[in-house]
């Protein structure tokens, strides 16, 4: 794998309190679970071998800021020990407005990591409570404020859906006033399982209906676009410089390792993922995922056409899908809805609503 780089992502499962809408391997834990967790982490990026060199590291969750600091420092040394970093490395932690104080901020800045992903969903105080947030609005207001203080590049996660919540974007144009430089814009996902799954069922909670969403995510596209934000992926906003490095690697089908519970990797056309519980995750189960060209193709589709990258024709053609016959492509061209250059599609941003749609219309006959 010599020259060749590579991008880490650090899964920490732990959080203050499960929120009533959130889906992903995560969940609140005493000091020891932590402790352990994170000794076996260290030996999963000890067995790690590469010669690559490492571009970006994502510490996700979770919530990485529940980590204490020795923690951090142990998978810190560990990744110093065993890789070689690309001189401008991205090293992004997630972090929530309840679980970061000053003294943290200046530890992870001591420690090289350069990007924060703050978790700040909303900035109704009533809005943040019925979803199980910790915090409030002047928590988030703080914390982006003492942020940027010590950090220049700080991205913040909205949810677009939420009851009450018409005026994301003034959200966003609070943040932007206050140095955020990333907007990360995700529509309300009600997922089974969840405590949100019920509250809508028995309408204790009403999300945005699918026009409402529509709208408000109009008007954010709008706003983001005056505030010189750039939209470079479906869900994604930045100003020129501080897109994140290691999604874009994610989606241009770089190479990326990942470590922890759940932790997704694709390395060299192959892709595997730790189990999705600590019991498993302990035994090292590892699940490949089965990589028929079907697959590669649908996701080069669905990744490149939800942003600016696109999808490299001759990699279709590669994979033995010519995408030109399909029946819908030159209808699609004509309309306007997708576009070539450069050898390469792209999907009209316009249409990024619709891409689900215009995505599967797209895809191989089985
Ligand atoms: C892995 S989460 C962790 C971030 C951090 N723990 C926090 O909550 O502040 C990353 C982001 O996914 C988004 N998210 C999580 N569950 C979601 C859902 N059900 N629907 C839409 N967005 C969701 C939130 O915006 C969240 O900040
Ligand atoms: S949204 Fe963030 S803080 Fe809330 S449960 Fe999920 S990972 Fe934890």
């Amino acid at each position: 794998m010599k020259n060749k780089e590579i991008s880490i992502y650090i899964h920490i499962p732990f959080c203050e309190r499960k929120c009533d809408y959130c889906a992903f391997v995560s969940f609140c834990a005493s000091k020891n679970v932590q402790d352990e967790y994170v000794n076996f982490l260290v030996k999963e990026i000890e067995d790690f071998k590469t010669d690559a060199v490492v571009k970006t590291i994502y510490f996700g969750g979770g919530t990485p800021s529940v980590l204490s600091e020795e923690n951090l420092q142990k998978i810190f040394d560990a990744l110093n020990r065993n890789y070689k970093f690309k001189k401008n490395v991205e090293i992004t932690i997630e972090v929530n407005p309840n679980s970061l104080s000053e003294e943290k901020l200046k530890f992870y800045k001591g420690l090289g990591i350069n990007r924060l992903s703050i978790g700040v969903q909303s900035l109704n105080d009533e809005t943040l409570k019925k979803i199980g947030r910790l915090h409030n609005k002047e928590m988030a207001i703080n914390l982006v404020k003492k942020a940027s203080l010590y950090f220049d590049n700080i991205s913040a996660d909205l949810i677009l859906g939420l009851e009450n919540e018409k005026d994301v974007y003034k959200y966003a144009e609070i943040l932007i006033d206050l140095g955020v430089k990333h907007i990360s814009a995700y529509m309300l996902e009600v997922h089974k399982n969840t405590p949100i799954f019920d509250k809508v069922k028995n309408k204790t909670f009403l999300p945005l209906d699918d026009e409402e969403v529509a709208n408000e995510y109009k008007k954010l596209v709008e706003f983001l676009k005056s505030k010189d934000f750039n939209q470079y992926e479906i869900s994604n906003f930045a100003l020129k410089g501080y897109e994140s490095k290691h999604n874009l690697n994610y989606w241009t089908f770089g190479d990326y390792i990942g470590f922890g519970v759940s932790a997704h990797s694709y390395i060299s056309g192959k892709r595997f993922a730790n189990a999705d519980n600590l019991k498993d995750y302990y035994k090292k189960i590892v699940i490949q995922d089965e990589n028929n060209f079907q697959t590669e193709i649908e996701e080069r589709l669905f990744l490149g056409l939800r942003c600016e990258s696109g999808v490299d024709l001759k990699i279709l053609k590669k994979l033995g899908y010519d995408i030109t016959k399909n029946e819908n492509y030159e209808k699609f061209k004509k309309e306007n809805i997708i576009f070539e250059k450069n050898d390469k599609i792209f999907l009209n941003k316009e249409n990024y609503l619709v891409s689900d749609y215009i995505i599967s219309h797209l895809l191989p006959d089985d």
